[in-house]
């Protein structure tokens, strides 16, 4: 395969993975506030959730394979794998493996939910609040795209929707509720 095509494949791979990692969130957030309306039963909501999480590893497997077998990048497999360790753009590279690992943990814990049990299961979904910044930062400080108007209007958008999708969340959580988030976990 030519390397335009993986380099666009890849960056292109990259910018779908953060809008639906975006959108994946705003759904977890949603359900999570038990938001429903005439037109939409939640059930709806937690089902996009699971699918659209489900459709973003599909991407980012497309996003990691591409970039790796890339020759005008040559990462080759460590970098994808051990944090830190690719010489190209270190930092921000490394930051998109931590994400990753983080991402696939929550998936895993959600997808065999009986074994962890609630408690285990919502511990490790809290990290979705360190996942998703880590993932805009990488994508943010590594893109060749960043300082376009386009990417930097995706960004914008996917930043601002989720910081208003948080403060939502947690302006709807009464101090009840917190007790027995205390108390179930
Ligand atoms: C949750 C995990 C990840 C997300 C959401 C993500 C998303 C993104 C985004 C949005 C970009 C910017 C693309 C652009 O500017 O056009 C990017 C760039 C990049 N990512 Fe990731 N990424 C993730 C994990 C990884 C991992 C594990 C690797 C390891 C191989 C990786 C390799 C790269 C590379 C090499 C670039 C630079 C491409 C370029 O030169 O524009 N990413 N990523």
């Amino acid at each position: 395969m030519s390397t335009t095509i993986l380099w666009y494949a890849s960056r292109g791979a990259g910018v779908v993975s953060l809008v639906l990692l975006t959108a994946v969130v705003l759904l977890g957030l949603t359900a999570a506030v038990r938001w429903q309306s005439a037109g939409w039963p939640r059930f709806l909501t937690v089902g996009f959730h699971r699918n659209l999480a489900l459709t973003t590893l599909a991407f980012l497997a497309i996003h990691i394979v591409t970039a790796v077998v890339d020759p005008f990048t040559a990462l080759g497999w460590n970098a994808a794998l051990i944090p830190f360790s690719s010489p190209y753009r270190t930092l921000w590279l490394g930051l998109g493996v931590i994400a990753m690992y983080l991402l696939v943990a929550i998936m895993v814990t959600s997808l065999l939910r009986p074994l962890f049990g609630y408690r285990g299961w919502r511990l490790v979904h809290w990290l979705t609040y360190a996942m998703w910044p880590i993932a805009v930062a990488h994508g943010f400080g590594t893109g060749s795209d960043s300082g376009f108007a386009w990417m930097l209007g995706i960004d914008a958008v996917c930043v601002g929707s989720v910081l208003l999708a948080i403060a939502w969340r947690w302006s709807r959580v009464s101090p009840t509720s917190w007790r027995q988030v205390a108390a179930n976990g």
